[in-house]
């Protein structure tokens, strides 16, 4: 992945971040949208030979661009391209202040109290701001050792977050079987789980027993947590992990997706004891296990904590699903039964 980047431009008076609207004169941000659009064209023009040769995408229209991302020069203005890399020469337009003279604030830009402080921006703000780096997946190691946690039930808005704290600090992953029920009420955790680079598997919208249901009703309950799903975090769940780990025929055949048991069941939600978990865990952990736990319970998440830095120490890679059965050329295929490697 390459490294992403993006500016940020204060005020450093009142320390408010400046959109580009701020140092534009009142109605005259329109006027802006319009010589950006005629230097792109001029700019596509004298590229667009080079971009066909070297088979780069240019980013051609106003819409690819983030206003707000924009970089004040001494006689310019530089503006950046939604998706871009620092690696593109591509992701930038810089537009001569002479043809923005007119429609920017004087306020901001003469020799007066605020042109200070707006050089200040430039000097310091603008140089300032670290690239936004997005990390790096580390690549999991084939030979070494590896172990997928899953969590049941939840999410739970806080016990979710603290166990993605601390799969982070362990450079760890794991996978979150959520119910759709719960899951919509907390979408901003399961966005939080699909940016820590954990998985998000169906465990159906109301943890009903699917073997019970008729295959319209089984379809109901997988893709209502699909739409979920996505709806939070605009990618679909691909595995199934069926309530209780009930599984027939019909559920085979309807849910068309990889059902996904455990071969390590700590019994965390009978127990309600982290010790017990964590031994459970620690005691029968093998390389490609796949752990049972639910992230409901306070004693669950102290115990997924304590098991995520004691895994860690001994060497296992704490990796999602996906990432288990694909490091050990494991095909996931759709309406089969797996609990482990
Ligand atoms: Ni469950």
């Amino acid at each position: 992945m390459q490294n992403k980047f993006k500016n940020y431009n204060f005020n450093l008076k009142t320390g408010e971040l400046l959109k580009f609207s701020d140092i534009c004169n009142e109605n005259k941000y329109g006027d802006v949208e319009k010589i950006i659009e005629t230097n792109l064209k001029k700019v596509e023009d004298t590229t667009s030979q080079t971009s066909k040769n070297e088979n780069v995408n240019l980013a051609s229209t106003l819409k690819d661009y983030d206003l707000n991302d924009f970089l004040l020069k001494n006689n310019s203005i530089c503006f950046y391209t939604k998706n871009k890399s620092e690696l593109s020469l591509l992701n930038k337009l810089e537009i001569p202040m002479r043809d923005l003279n007119k429609y920017i604030n004087v306020n901001v830009l003469n020799n007066n109290t605020s042109f200070q402080k707006s050089q200040n921006i430039i000097e310091k703000a603008i140089p300032a701001p670290e690239p936004v780096i997005i990390p790096k997946q580390n690549a999991i190691n084939k030979n070494q050792k590896m172990i997928a946690l899953t969590f049941d039930d939840g999410p739970h808005p806080i016990y979710t977050q603290e166990i993605l704290n601390a799969l982070s600090a362990a450079n760890g992953h794991a996978t979150f079987f959520v119910v759709g029920n719960n899951a919509s009420k907390y979408p901003k955790i399961l966005k939080n789980i699909i940016a820590q680079g954990s998985q998000i598997g169906n465990h159906s919208l109301t943890h009903t027993q699917l073997t019970k249901l008729n295959a319209n009703k089984i379809n109901e309950e997988i893709n209502g947590t699909r739409d979920i799903v996505y709806k939070a975090t605009k990618t679909y769940p691909d595995i199934i992990r069926p309530p209780y780990g009930s599984v027939n025929q019909t559920v085979q055949s309807t849910t068309k997706q990889p059902l996904i048991l455990w071969n390590i069941d700590t019994l965390d939600w009978k127990t309600r004891d982290k010790q017990k978990t964590i031994n459970s865990v620690i005691s029968n952990a093998k390389d490609g296990s796949i752990v049972l736990m639910h992230d409901l319970y306070p004693t669950s998440k102290d115990a997924a904590v304590s098991i995520i830095d004691i895994l860690s120490k001994k060497g296992y890679q704490l990796v999602t699903i996906s990432e288990l059965f694909s490091t050990k050329n494991k095909e996931l295929k759709p309406g089969m039964v797996y609990t482990g490697i």
